[in-house]
């Protein structure tokens, strides 16, 4: 990367914890379009008597509850896109601009949606241009590809604006963990795109079912996987290439790097991390521990090794140490079959519960173990539905191997999500901004997944169990 590093200009946002005066919220009014500015300005008064409001009972406003949010999104590719429909649902957002170095496609598309909707917007190629000039941000969401998370998020959060950065948090320790040190410095919120930490089926599964009421007992152990069909390269309209100098600016050998950068070294960190990160994730949370070794193995064994440096095949087994004594967790993905998507599975001593982000395929189905008490009152209580009765010669709805040995009497975890995936996690974010949420998945935590996932990728090249030391995961 070629890039030269200017220092961003300071923006006027309020550090977190910081109540706001009248000027604060009037700030933004000589950006805010001629027409509808009585109704802008009259808004920002309502949210400013809230905030004091707020104040006198001691509550600590930062931003008043419904106040309405500048936003800009860094990276408009295919991930840009799914936030920014998502974020379209979510109300009381102001889009303000859009920054993408493929300024000719991505940006136009994002910009040009954004003022069918109505918005005012300014796209950029540059990031610290558009940092500079866009002043009173409140939030920057980044969805640029893995290397550059650290510096993006970094240099967003020194401006003084939120941010909201896709996961993997960065393709290396040192990256990731900058970022968690600039969050503490800057006291900005940094919320890591590991979207199923807001996902009511999962925060269910882990507050109720694992935690409230133990239905699947001592967990011991979890499979999980994430298994795509093959597929050809991503390719480009040659009519908009991106021309030479810029790629290279930005840290791309050519446009099919740019397009495929995932599969790079340097640039991403392939399947195991931009799909295995999720789940992976899942098993820190719901185990409550860390891992203690990882072992793996994995290549690319069917795609060409030249434009896919990243294992196309991956195998990995952890060894946790939890509270309630060990587990053991495989998780598998592979790029040459998608058979039965992706889904996570705990295994314990009363019951099994297979968990999915997807609506179509296993969603939540939880199994209770034949010697295991009851699960009369959870159903009562509405955790589980009632067993399906599963009459003989009938076909069970999922066909899983646990289900030959284990009693087929299966419940649905009642949790359906009818929006957008992130649009849970995006507002989260956005009300932690305002005050009124904690973040669900704030630096921290994403730095313990990315240490946790990007070691199968050393463990695969060291061909031996690697440990982890328990002080890898603080900072
Ligand atoms: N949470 C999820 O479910 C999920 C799903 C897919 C991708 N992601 C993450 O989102 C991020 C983006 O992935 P994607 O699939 O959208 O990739 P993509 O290649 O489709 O999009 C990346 C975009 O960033 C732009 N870009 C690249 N470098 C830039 C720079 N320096 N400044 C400004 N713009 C730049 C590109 O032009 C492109 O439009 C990745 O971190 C990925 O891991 C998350």
């Amino acid at each position: 990367m070629t890039e030269e590093k200017k220092e961003p200009k300071k923006s006027s946002s309020k550090p977190a914890g910081k109540t706001l005066d009248r000027r604060d919220f009037l700030q933004g009014l000589a950006t805010a379009p001629v027409l509808g500015l009585f109704g802008y300005a009259l808004k920002k008064e309502i949210d400013y008597q809230k905030a004091q409001k707020a104040a006198a009972l001691g509550t600590p406003a930062v931003v008043p509850e419904q106040a309405e949010l500048n936003v800009a999104l860094l990276g408009a590719g295919a991930q840009g896109e799914v936030l920014l429909n998502a974020m379209l649902k979510i109300p009381n957002i102001r889009f303000r601009a859009v920054c993408d170095i493929w300024t000719e496609y991505n940006l136009k598309k994002a910009v040009n949606l954004l003022k069918k909707y109505k918005f005012e917007v300014n796209g950029y190629q540059d990031y610290q241009e558009m940092l500079a000039k866009e002043q009173g941000l409140d939030a920057v969401i980044i969805a640029t590809p893995d290397f550059w998370h650290a510096r993006h998020t970094i240099d967003c959060l020194k401006a003084g604006v939120n941010v909201y950065c896709e996961k993997e948090m960065s393709n290396t320790l040192e990256g990731a963990r900058s970022m968690v040190l600039a969050a503490r410095e800057t006291g900005k919120l940094l919320q890591i795109g590991h979207q199923r930490r807001s996902h009511p089926r999962y925060k269910h599964a882990y507050e109720k079912i694992i935690k409230e009421a133990k239905m699947m007992g001592r967990m011991v152990t979890v499979n999980g996987q994430w298994n795509r069909s093959a597929a050809p390269d991503l390719g480009y309209p040659a009519r908009y290439a991106i021309p030479a100098d810029i790629l290279k600016k930005y840290g791309f050998k050519s446009m099919e790097q740019f397009r495929n950068w995932r599969w790079y070294k340097g640039l991403g960190g392939g399947p195991i991390v931009d799909l295995g990160s999720h789940q992976i994730d899942i098993y820190n949370w719901f185990l409550d521990a860390r891992p203690k070794t990882v072992m793996a193995s994995g290549g690319t064994d069917y795609y060409d090794k030249a434009t896919h440096e990243w294992y196309d095949t991956v195998m990995a087994i952890y060894e946790y140490e939890t509270p309630d004594g060990i587990a053991r967790a495989y998780y598998k993905t592979q790029t040459t079959n998608g058979s039965q998507g992706y889904f996570e599975n705990f295994m314990g001593d009363q019951g099994t519960m297979v968990i999915s982000e997807s609506e179509a395929l296993y969603s939540g189905l939880m199994y209770h173990e034949t010697s295991a008490p009851p699960w009369d009152e959870w159903v009562r209580l509405g955790y589980v539905s009632a067993p399906k009765v599963i009459m003989p010669g009938e076909k069970p709805e999922v066909v899983l191997d646990v289900r030959e040995t284990v009693s087929p009497d299966e419940h649905k975890i009642p949790v359906v999500l009818n929006d957008p995936y992130h649009k849970p996690h995006l507002e989260n974010f956005f009300n932690a901004i305002r005050g009124t949420e904690k973040l669900n998945c704030p630096p921290e935590i994403g730095y313990e997944t990315a240490v946790t996932v990007l070691k199968v990728n050393d463990a695969i090249e060291a061909r031996r169990t690697l440990n982890f030391d328990p002080r890898e995961f603080e900072i």
